[in-house]
This record gives C-alpha cells, structure tokens and sequence, in this order.
C-alpha cells in the first residue's frame, strides 16, 4: 500500500456561485454539520504524519470558512505546501495579505469563459470581474496562480480567448478540464456534452497554443472522457495518492464518492491512518484483485485501473463494473448513447440550486 501524498480538503460545500457542472453533492444540507477549526487542525496534522506533503483547500468555496487563514498557517508550519482552490470571491486585498502571511503557496482560480457576460451567465452570479481583479492580486502578491476553467457546450468554442485570457492574467498555469459527469453535472449532461466536433477543435487550439507558449505557460488539458477510447486513470488509482475530506469529516478516496454504496469512514469517529489502511471504502478497490473481465485480462489494468468507479457506479449502478467509458465495456452503449442524444437539440443548463 502506497501513502497518499495529497490531501483535499472541502472545507465547506457552501460556495456563491451556481455553476451547472458542479459535482458536489445533490443533497448539500446532509454536510451541514461542519468540522469545527481543532477538528481541522487534528486532520492535518494526521495527514502530515502520514504521508501528506500538499493540502489543497477547496469547497465549495474555502474562502466561506472564517479559519481559511488558520489553516493554511496550521498546514504550513507542518511544512506542507498548501493550495488554495477558489472562485475568488471573498478574497478581498486583506484577506490575501493574511493568507500570504500565513504561508499560503499557490492559488488555483476558476473562471468560466473569456469575458464577462458568458462568465456571469455561467456562474450564475456577477463575478467575472472581481476574478480578473483576484487574479492581479493574486500575482502582485507574488503568488503562482493557476487558471482553472471547466470546459462544456456552452465555452468550449472560446477556447482561443480563454487560453488569451489566462495569458494576460498572469497565469503560470492554465488548467483546462472538461466537464466530469458527476453530482449536478450528471443531470445537465445532455446540456453540457460538446459534440466531437467541438473537441477536436479544442485540442487543436490546445495543442498550438502549447507550442506557442511552452516554457511560459504550463496548459493542462482533461480530455472529455465519453470521447475517448479508455477511461482515465481516475485519481491515478483508487485509494493510491490522494484522500479527500470532505466538511462533514468523512474521508474517501475521491471527491465524488460519497455516492457509492460504501460505509463512510469518518475523522470524528476514525483516525486518518486507519481509515486509508483499513477502512472498506478504501479497500474496496485498491489494486487490481477486485476486477471482472474485460478488465481483469486486460494489459491497460495497470494503465486506467479500470477508469472511474464513481462513474460505473452512476452510470450502471454498479460500482466494481468496468467505467461504461471504455470500448471494451459491456456498457459503452450507454456512453455512445449520451453522445447521441447531446447532439440531438441544444439545451439549456440548469443552474445549480444550492439548497438541494
Ligand atoms: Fe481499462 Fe478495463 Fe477498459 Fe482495459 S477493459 S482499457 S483495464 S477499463
Ligand atoms: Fe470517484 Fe473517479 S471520481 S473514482
């Protein structure tokens, strides 16, 4: 068994924006009862001895926490390298100058398209602005800042001006994921599938715009999975490199699975070394032994490690089932058949609710 090397910490669920892709739990209310700043302190300090060297605070939006500067001061006296993943609002110049203070070393910002009324519109909320003005801050203050922009329908054929954008905003590094179906996501996917068309255009403007700009701008691209042959390696491997806490205190191996029908270990009850050792949710598919054909005879089992398990398990309510993803999979049929009724008419998503 490896030891984790990151840890995300959600902070909180609650978050000012609506965003129609969001993959946080549809029932946010069951997350209420928030672990309190010792709380924690105990985790990260649980998490350093084990292994963890970064923490990553996220949400929601961490910046809704009042001891979001405490943390980031407790996690780097333990000497982690500590990341804050945000969608800006909140971080007010004061704000930002505690947080620098406190040792914070990298701030990962989302926008959601190139210019303000797209953003807006996606957000749900006025916020384009106040992230341009967060980004400047973020750079004046001498931090490195990664631009984190989740790709769908609706910005995907931007891509031109939001790689201009990140450029002119200072970024070291621009991370450009397409939408996972997870949580909310999965209910606005016929919405937010691009078409193939679409992203093939993308990785083209991606692919140039990574030679143009290589060894100023670092470009992360997450391929739209229900495009590709195979799955993605999800999490580089169940319970492998990284856990997540989410506000509650129960731990997993993924952001997305407190979907799956697993016992929930929790900080409250646990010790964070247990939990990754032994707890069920961990165990449950670590490794390769708990794979059925096609995967278990398959030479990528090491490679993919069978794609995403909270995706087979939303997708054929099965979670030890090979990701639908993948064309080996008996169940690709479901995948090709999300692509085909995304390319049927064009839909308006949702936006998030917030209070499900
Ligand atoms: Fe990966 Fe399983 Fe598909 Fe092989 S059959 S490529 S291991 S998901
Ligand atoms: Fe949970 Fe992929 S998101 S395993």
């Amino acid at each position: 068994m490896t030891r984790p090397y990151g840890m995300l910490a959600e902070l909180t669920y609650d978050c000012p924006l609506h965003c129609p892709y969001c993959s946080n739990p549809l029932r946010m209310g069951d997350y209420a009862d928030e672990l309190a700043t010792a709380e924690w302190q105990r985790v990260i300090g649980e998490a350093q001895e084990l292994g963890v060297l970064q923490l990553h605070l996220s949400g929601g939006e961490p910046l809704r926490r009042r001891d979001v500067v405490d943390l980031v001061r407790f996690g780097s006296r333990l000497g982690l390298y500590t990341n804050l993943i945000t969608s800006a609002i909140g971080l007010s110049r004061r704000r930002a100058e505690q947080l620098r203070e406190a040792g914070l070393d990298h701030v990962q910002l989302s926008i959601q398209a190139h210019e303000a009324a797209a953003s807006d519109r996606i957000a749900g909320v006025p916020a384009f602005q106040r992230k341009v003005e967060a980004a400047h801050l973020v750079k004046e203050l001498g931090w490195p800042l990664t631009v984190n922009v989740v790709l769908h329908r609706l910005n995907i054929d931007r891509i031109t001006e939001i790689i201009a954008l990140a450029e002119e905003l200072g970024a070291d590094r621009v991370e450009l994921a397409n939408t996972q179906y997870y949580g909310w996501a999965l209910r606005n996917r016929a919405a937010l599938l691009p078409s193939r068309a679409q992203t093939d255009r993308a990785e083209a403007v991606v692919r140039s715009a990574r030679s143009r700009l290589a060894g100023r701008v670092e470009i992360t691209y997450v391929l739209p999975d229900y495009y590709s042959r195979y799955p993605k390696p999800c999490m580089g491997g169940w319970g492998a490199h990284q856990l997540t806490v989410v506000p509650d205190g129960d731990v997993l191996p993924c952001p997305a699975a407190h979907v799956l029908p697993l016992p929930h270990p929790n900080v409250r009850t646990d010790a964070l070394s247990r939990i990754w050792a032994d707890s069920p949710m961990f165990q449950a598919f670590r490794g390769t032994g708990w794979m059925a054909e096609p995967c278990r005879s398959c030479p990528r089992r090491e490679i993919d490690f069978g794609g995403c398990r909270c995706q087979a398990y939303l997708l054929t309510g099965d979670p030890a089932r090979t990701d639908p993803v993948c064309v080996l999979s008996p169940d690709h049929g479901i995948v090709t058949e999300a692509v085909r009724a995304a390319g049927e008419r064009v839909l308006t998503p949702r936006p998030h609710p917030r209070d499900t």
